[in-house]
């Protein structure tokens, strides 16, 4: 049966209460989203991503105090997310028994995050649990920064989408833990290394995985990746491209001989090219092109996220 695109959200409470799959709007990308405290919806995630079961689902609450529920947050990120949250950072904390390790993959840390998005916030507001959400794409697919995008991979796999426009950030949430008087980085995302650096006088390391075994599974080598071959290039570098094709580039990169050319902002502005980057790569599947190609953006503000994605996303 075709899903239904819609902005009830008294629909969306009726279908989670029911243990249905409901894609919700938030800041980042939309959530393929589930009541966590039900095991038969969870399970229904994984089977509509086609995700491996070694994969934890994010758990999203509507306030801090919901999270203190679910999992025991040390004072350094109830610091952090005192401020970010409502906002694109997801912190692991270890879980309490509510979670049951199905979400969590069996790990004793639960992600979690409030996100910022005022239809999500007033659903999660009427809700007695909380959601599972992972980004609502089929497994290492492009993620969705768009009801339709939602609609064009998940039509008939998801029960309803709450449309709420397209993503403000268009990157999925930071992804942070605290260990040994450290805050570590597992997933660039939505706010900067620099962003966080400013809220905490912690020493702040990145350890973003990037093998077939990672601790945050999720993060694979080969994630994000459009249908069409995709490969880095550098604008200074004089190999001979295929013309039969698309380029992805970023303010005045200089660029030669494609058939189209998709600037992620002409204007130099990596909050644009963060809203743009998941549509673009979309957008490669619907051209016909031999191939494709992407300049890296400046590794600045959201770049060096805007970056791992593109790196993900390309063949190796
Ligand atoms: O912005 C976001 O975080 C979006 C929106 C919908 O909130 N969600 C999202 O979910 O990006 P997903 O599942 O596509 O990415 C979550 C990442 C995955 O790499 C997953 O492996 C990791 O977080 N993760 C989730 N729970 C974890 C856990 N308990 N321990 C380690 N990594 C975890
Ligand atoms: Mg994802």
């Amino acid at each position: 049966m075709q899903t239904q695109i819609g902005k009830s959200v008294f629909n969306a409470k009726k279908l989670l209460s029911n243990g249905k799959l409901v894609a919700i709007p938030t800041e980042t990308v939309y959530g393929l989203a589930a009541n966590a405290f039900d095991l038969g919806a969870v399970s229904s995630v994984f089977r509509a991503k086609n995700r491996p079961s070694f994969d934890p689902l994010i758990v999203h609450v509507s306030n801090l105090a919901m999270a203190e529920k679910i999992a025991i947050i040390p004072d350094e990120l109830r610091q952090i997310v005192n401020i970010l949250w409502p906002g694109p950072i997801t912190i692991l904390c270890k879980k309490k028994s509510s979670i049951d390790n199905l979400v969590t993959a069996g790990s004793d840390f639960v992600a979690i995050r409030v996100p910022n998005h005022s239809l999500t916030l007033s659903l999660l507001d009427k809700l007695s649990f909380p959601l599972v959400a992972p980004s609502a794409n089929p497994f290492g697919y492009v993620s969705p920064t768009s009801a339709r995008h939602v609609f064009d991979s998940l039509n008939g796999k998801v029960d309803y989408i709450l449309n709420g426009g397209s993503c403000k950030i268009g990157l999925e949430s930071t992804i942070i833990s605290y260990h040994n008087s450290e805050i570590i980085i597992h997933r660039l995302g939505g706010i900067s290394a620099l962003g966080i650096a400013a809220l905490i006088d912690l020493p702040i390391r990145i350890n973003i995985q990037n093998n077939s075994n990672p601790a945050a599974p999720g993060m694979l080598d080969k994630h994000y990746s459009p249908k069409v071959l995709l490969r880095i290039i550098s604008p200074k570098n004089k190999e001979i491209v295929d013309e039969n094709s698309a380029l992805i580039c970023f303010g005045s990169q200089r660029y030669s001989k494609h058939k189209y050319i998709l600037n992620l902002s002409k204007t130099d502005n990596l909050d644009e090219a963060a809203q743009n980057i998941f549509s673009f790569l979309r957008k490669l599947d619907t051209l016909s092109i031999n191939c494709a190609y992407a300049y890296l953006v400046p590794e600045y503000g959201l770049g060096a996220a805007i970056n791992d994605r593109l790196k993900r996303a390309a063949v190796h």
